[in-house]
């Protein structure tokens, strides 16, 4: 069965940024929220440590500044994160107005410290589950808005654009439900807000969900992306056989875990003056280059270690952290923690200005799936959470004053064929074989000949899964062909930067190069530019 319907805005996606979004545009018009599953499951439900806001005036407000800057290795557009630290404070106000509850002492917030902070500003709910706390606020909040309408369960096929005088622009999204219908609606604005990719690697901290089907969507339709090359890998993730890369935050360094080697040192005074608390791309470099044995492909066990802080009450602190690693039987008061690091968040994304527009009239985008510069080549740790809300807000009140009309659309919507379970079976194999191949050729260490073999197994894959698609459609192959574009985008880019900034290291390229490099990515189709903005 198929149906059209319109509504005034679309919104794909219910992390922070789709929610808060939503909640600014119930204001004027009926807002659908699409997500592909339950409300809860987005990467800003796993986010652990914590949300980072500078309320305590003027001088908070510039060092935050000072921070995002400098962990982003000189390429963070400053206007964008000068708008981060300076909205941020009333954001977070209004969410604990609207019902978030972060962790207080003595009646105060809480406020503690992560990599490249100056000081302790970042907020955290329920010990460790932050992200938790803040989705679960904002959908309350928002599902209370008689105008905000959910379709959980729903994957977005396509964006459909409608001509206008004036241009083409994004006027309907295709959604399949979960017993593989196709509905087509109509909306004066269509927003991005599906998060990041963390799956296109086999390692990595995030959820099944994080596919990135928005940036797969936007780039189909023709709108640019930026600065994909740079992929954060989070430091420490949980490393046992066989056990997922479950997150273990950043906060725990926050409150002075070690790392050591397989011989038991601390070694990050080799790298970094700030030690356990540098940044991220810095300390993840680090564990992997201390984690590579002698001979090719063995390698050595490193550890973060808080045996020492066990008078902190860690199970208090980390209560989440702490119940999972009780299921493997560690416990972070008694036993050193294995680790190595894991693809956690993409710098990169659709370009849009500080407004949330893309490159394509009635397309926004917001949060993870958005670039709009705020964290160059490398995020500062929490800011994520802050971004949702300050830039889907920002996002939200562009499209209300876009004030496009709706083009309802009359097209009919052939349903498509259902995928057979072997057919299932093979995608999984595609998907597996991308994932490998990025972690291997594309991860933290990167260089053209591996590269260039992990566009070669691109390639194979998007072929593949083109002859899975023809007439067939699935939530998981509409989430295969995303990984493979999202895996295209940035093996194409890193093949471009010839240079190492940030997140993006390149063994044949270890310096920066300022004259050619202090500018952004842009790839539009396969062609890749790189702009100053
Ligand atoms: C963490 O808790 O370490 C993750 C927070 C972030 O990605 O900023």
């Amino acid at each position: 069965m198929t149906r059209l319907m319109q509504v005034d805005y679309l919104v794909i996606g219910a992390g922070v940024a789709g929610l808060r979004a939503a909640i600014e545009l119930a204001q004027q018009g009926e807002v659908l929220v699409v997500t592909k599953e339950a409300v809860a499951e987005s990467n800003t439900h796993y986010a652990q440590g914590g949300i980072a806001v500078a309320m305590q005036g003027d001088e908070d407000i510039a060092l935050h500044l000072q921070d995002t800057l400098g962990a982003g290795d000189g390429l963070v557009h400053r206007p964008a994160a000068q708008v981060l630290v300076a909205e941020g404070p009333l954001r977070v106000a209004e969410l604990i107005q609207w019902g978030a509850n972060f962790d207080r002492e003595n009646g105060q917030l809480h406020r503690t410290r992560e990599g490249a902070h100056s000081l302790p500003r970042i907020l955290h709910a329920n010990g460790d589950a932050t992200g938790a706390e803040i989705s679960r606020s904002l959908a309350v909040f928002a599902a209370a808005h008689e105008r905000v309408h959910f379709a959980e369960w729903t994957t977005v096929t396509a964006l459909l654009l409608a001509s206008t005088p004036q241009a083409n622009r994004v006027a309907a999204a295709d959604l399949l439900d979960r017993d593989n219908c196709l509905q087509r609606v109509s909306a004066r604005a269509v927003l991005v807000a599906a998060g990041g990719a963390g799956q296109v690697y086999s390692d990595t901290t995030n959820p099944s969900v994080a596919t990135g089907d928005g940036i797969a969507l936007a780039a189909c339709a023709g709108a640019a992306l930026a600065d994909m090359e740079f992929y954060q890998f989070h430091p420490t993730a949980l490393s046992l056989p066989g056990a997922p890369r479950f997150l273990l935050s950043e906060a725990l360094r926050g409150e002075g875990a070690y790392l050591l080697n397989d011989r038991g040192e601390r070694f990050m005074h080799r790298y970094h003056p700030l030690l356990e608390l540098a940044p991220r791309d810095v300390v993840a470099r680090a564990i992997t280059r201390e984690s590579m044995g002698k001979a090719p492909g063995e390698t050595r066990l490193v550890h973060l270690d808080m045996r020492h802080k066990r008078g902190l009450d860690l199970h208090h602190r980390f209560p989440g952290i702490s119940a999972t690693l009780a299921k493997y039987g560690l416990d972070l008061a008694r036993d050193l923690i294995p680790i190595r690091p894991a693809a956690h968040y993409l710098m990169g994304g659709i370009k849009t200005d500080l407004d949330g527009r893309t490159t394509l009239p009635g397309l926004f985008a917001a949060g993870e799936a958005a670039c709009t510069g705020v964290h160059g080549a490398n995020r500062l740790a929490s800011n994520s959470l802050l971004e949702g809300l300050v830039f889907g807000a920002r996002a939200a009140r562009a499209m209300l004053a876009g004030d496009l009309p709706l083009t309802p659309s009359t097209a009919a919507l052939a349903a498509p064929l259902s995928l057979s379970a072997a057919e299932h079976a093979q995608i999984e194999q595609i998907v597996a074989r991308l994932q490998t191949a990025m972690w291997t050729y594309a991860g933290l260490l990167r260089e053209e000949s591996t590269l260039r073999q992990g566009l070669a197994v691109q390639q194979e894959c998007a072929a593949a899964l083109a002859t899975l698609a023809a007439g067939k459609s699935s939530r998981r192959l509409v989430e295969a062909l995303a990984l493979s574009r999202v895996a295209r985008a940035i093996l194409l880019s890193a093949l471009a930067r010839t240079e190492s900034r940030g997140a993006h290291y390149r063994n044949d390229y270890p310096q920066h190069d300022d004259a050619r490099f202090l500018r952004h990515s842009l790839l539009v189709g396969d062609s890749v530019t790189f702009e100053a903005w």
